[in-house]
């Protein structure tokens, strides 16, 4: 099971890598929270990329890449992976392609989650995250049972440093311009599934475990 994730900040790519990954065991390989670990135990990588990260911009391919190629070659993405986040450019797609042909693996489906733009400021906003597993809630969504407390793990919620009203307008900005180019790339390639991310969080996960078994 090979996937790669693809749509804007707040369509749910984070909510349903991990409902996957827990029902089938396949490893989620998410950017955004590999860089966010980073930036919390100020690691070299973490310095550089927190700058970015803090304006909503892209973090240079280079480093991302780096990310994932390192990630992509340990022993428990053998039999799978959820690449939640990446690629968000035509240089990383390209990258992605490159390095899984040197490991003789292909992408499977690139899963498009569809959404109209006005959903995603009220999910980023109600967004609280764990310090510790990194799992996402939402205050109205899909509220923890016990408020600031994750249900899969105990720790701490917080609210992402980016989820600000100002900076999520720009992270929209760069998805359109950066990232959205991706769709007709995969589309192309003949990747491409789009699944209506407007449902509830189960009706889309419904979606994407029909598209999956579909081709077991
Ligand atoms: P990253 O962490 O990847 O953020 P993102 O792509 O902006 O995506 P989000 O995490 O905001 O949204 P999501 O789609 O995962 O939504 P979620 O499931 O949480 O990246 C952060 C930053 O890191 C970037 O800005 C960049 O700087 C850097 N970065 C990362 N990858 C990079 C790369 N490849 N190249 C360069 N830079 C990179 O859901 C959102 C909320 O909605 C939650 O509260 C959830 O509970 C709720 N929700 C989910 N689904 C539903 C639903 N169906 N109905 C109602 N509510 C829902
Ligand atoms: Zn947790």
């Amino acid at each position: 099971m090979n996937l790669v994730f693809l749509g804007p900040p707040g369509a749910g790519k984070g909510t349903q890598a991990n409902l996957l990954t827990r029902a089938y065991g396949v490893p989620q390989i998410s950017t955004g929270e590999i860089l966010r670990a980073a930036v919390a135990s100020k690691t070299p990588m973490g310095v550089k990329a927190k700058e970015y990260m803090e304006q909503g911009a892209l973090v240079p391919d280079s480093v991302v890449v780096g990310i994932v190629e390192e990630r992509l070659v340990s022993p428990d993405c053998a039999s799978g992976f959820i690449l939640d986040g990446f690629p968000r450019t035509v240089a990383q797609a390209d990258a992605l392609k490159q390095v899984l042909g040197a490991l003789g693996k292909q992408i499977e489906h690139v899963v498009s989650f569809e959404v109209d733009k006005g959903v995603l400021l009220e999910r980023i906003v109600g967004r609280r995250v764990c310090r510790a597993c990194g799992r996402a809630f939402h205050v109205a969504f899909d509220p923890p049972r016990a408020e600031g407390v994750c249900d899969a793990c105990g720790g701490e919620l917080y609210q992402r440093e980016d989820d600000r009203e100002d900076t999520m307008r720009r992270r929209l900005e760069v998805y359109d311009e950066q990232t959205a180019p991706l769709k007709s790339y995969y589309e192309g390639e003949m990747l491409l599934r789009k699944v209506n991310a407007l449902e509830p969080i189960e009706d889309v996960q419904r979606q994407i475990a029909l598209l999956v078994e579909s081709s077991n």
